[in-house]
C-alpha cells in the first residue's frame, strides 16, 4: 500500500492529490491514508498538505542535496569532495565568501532554501525550499584576475553539456544565462575576491530553477523551471553532471590555458549566435546582429552601421 501511494503521488508529479481521491483509487480510508503519509514523512519523504488541495511530494529522500548523494561514485579530483549542505540560509555566495580563505578549492556549499539569494545587477534571486539547486563553488586558480571572467564561460558551458547529458536541450545565452525554450532556467553569479596579480578565491554561484511551478509577476514571463517545462529530472543528477564537466573544462583552462572545448560547447549550444538581439548598456538599448563568440570568448555583434564590436562583457536581451 505505502509504495501505491508513493506511485500515485510521483504519478501526479508536483501536482496536489486529495485526500478523498487517494482512498478512492486505493480502496482505504481516508485516515488510512493520513497514517500513511505519516509514515511517508517520517522516512524523509518531503510531502506537502494543503487544506482542500490534498497532497503533493516535494522530495523523495534520495533526491535531497545532500553529501551522502551526491558525492557517491562521483570520480572527481577536487570538486565535491567536501559538501557544505544547509536546509535553509540566507545566500549560499554570501556564506562561501565568507569561509573562502580558510576552505579548499572545490569546496561546494549547497541549500535547500535561500532566503536572500542574490542575482546579477543586485537583484533578488528567487530560491524556494526543494526546487531547485543553490549552490556555490570555491575556486582557487593559480591565474592573474583579468583570466577569471572565463570562469563563467566554462559554468555555463558545462551546466549546458550536463543538461544535454540528462535530455534537457538548454541553451546559452552568453554570458551568464541558461535559457530552454525561450525562457530562463539557471543564472550564474561569479565573485571574485583578489589583489592586483592574484586570485585571494572565486565564488562561483549557480542557481537552477528545477520544480518551480509558479515565478512571481515580474518574472514570470522571462523565467520557467525544468519542471514547468515537462523535464523531470533528479536534482542529485544535475548537481553531479555539472561537478563533473565543470571540473574537467575548468581544470583544462587552468594547467593548460587551453579554452577550445568550452568555446565549442558555447558557440554550438548558444541560444543567441546568428540572430538579433539587444545589447543594453543603463537605459540604453541597441539593435545588433550576433555574430560568434571569438577565442577570448567575448561576443562580437554587429551594429546597424555595418561596424564590427567586440563586446567584454555587460547585459543582453533576445
Ligand atoms: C543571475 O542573476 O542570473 C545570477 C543568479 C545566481 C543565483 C545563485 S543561487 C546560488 C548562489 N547564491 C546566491 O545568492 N546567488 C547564487
Amino acid at each position: 500500500m505505502r509504495k501505491k501511494i508513493i506511485q500515485e503521488i510521483l504519478d501526479n508529479k508536483s501536482k496536489f492529490i486529495s485526500g478523498e481521491e487517494l482512498s478512492k483509487k486505493l480502496g482505504i480510508s481516508r485516515t488510512a491514508v493520513w497514517k500513511h503519509i505519516k509514515s511517508l514523512r517520517e522516512e524523509g519523504y518531503n510531502i506537502e498538505s494543503v487544506n482542500k488541495k490534498g497532497y503533493r511530494l516535494i522530495e523523495k529522500p534520495d533526491d535531497l542535496l545532500t553529501y551522502d548523494n551526491i558525492y557517491h561514485n562521483l570520480h572527481t579530483k577536487i570538486l565535491g569532495k567536501k559538501i557544505i549542505h544547509f536546509d535553509t540560509i540566507d545566500s549560499t555566495n554570501d556564506y562561501a565568501k565568507k569561509i573562502g580563505n580558510e576552505e579548499s578549492e572545490g569546496a561546494v556549499i549547497i541549500s535547500e532554501e535561500q532566503t536572500k539569494g542574490r542575482g546579477r545587477l543586485g537583484r533578488n534571486w528567487h530560491s524556494n525550499s526543494y526546487e531547485g539547486i543553490w549552490m556555490s563553488i570555491i575556486l582557487k586558480p593559480n591565474i592573474v584576475p583579468y583570466k577569471a571572467p572565463f570562469i563563467t564561460l566554462i559554468a555555463g558551458a558545462s551546466i549546458v553539456e550536463a543538461l544535454n547529458k540528462l535530455g534537457v536541450n538548454a541553451k546559452i545565452k552568453w554570458p551568464n544565462d541558461i535559457i530552454l525554450n525561450e525562457k530562463k532556467i539557471c543564472g550564474i553569479l561569479t565573485e571574485l575576491s583578489a589583489e592586483i596579480e592574484r586570485i585571494n578565491h572565486i565564488v562561483l554561484g549557480i542557481g537552477i530553477n528545477v520544480k518551480t511551478m509558479e515565478f512571481s509577476q515580474e518574472i514570470c514571463d522571462v523565467a520557467t523551471s525544468l519542471y514547468k517545462e515537462n523535464y523531470i529530472v533528479s536534482r542529485v543528477d544535475i548537481v553531479r553532471n555539472i561537478l563533473l564537466e565543470f571540473e574537467s573544462l575548468y581544470l583544462e583552462y587552468i594547467n593548460n590555458n587551453s579554452k577550445e572545448k568550452v568555446l565549442d560547447i558555447c558557440r554550438r549550444h548558444s541560444a543567441i549566435i546568428g540572430k538579433e538581439i539587444y545589447t543594453i548598456r543603463g537605459e540604453e538599448k541597441e539593435l545588433v546582429r550576433c555574430l560568434d563568440i571569438n577565442e577570448e570568448g567575448n561576443l562580437i555583434i554587429k551594429r546597424n552601421d555595418g561596424s564590427i564590436k567586440e563586446i567584454i562583457s555587460g547585459e543582453i536581451s533576445i
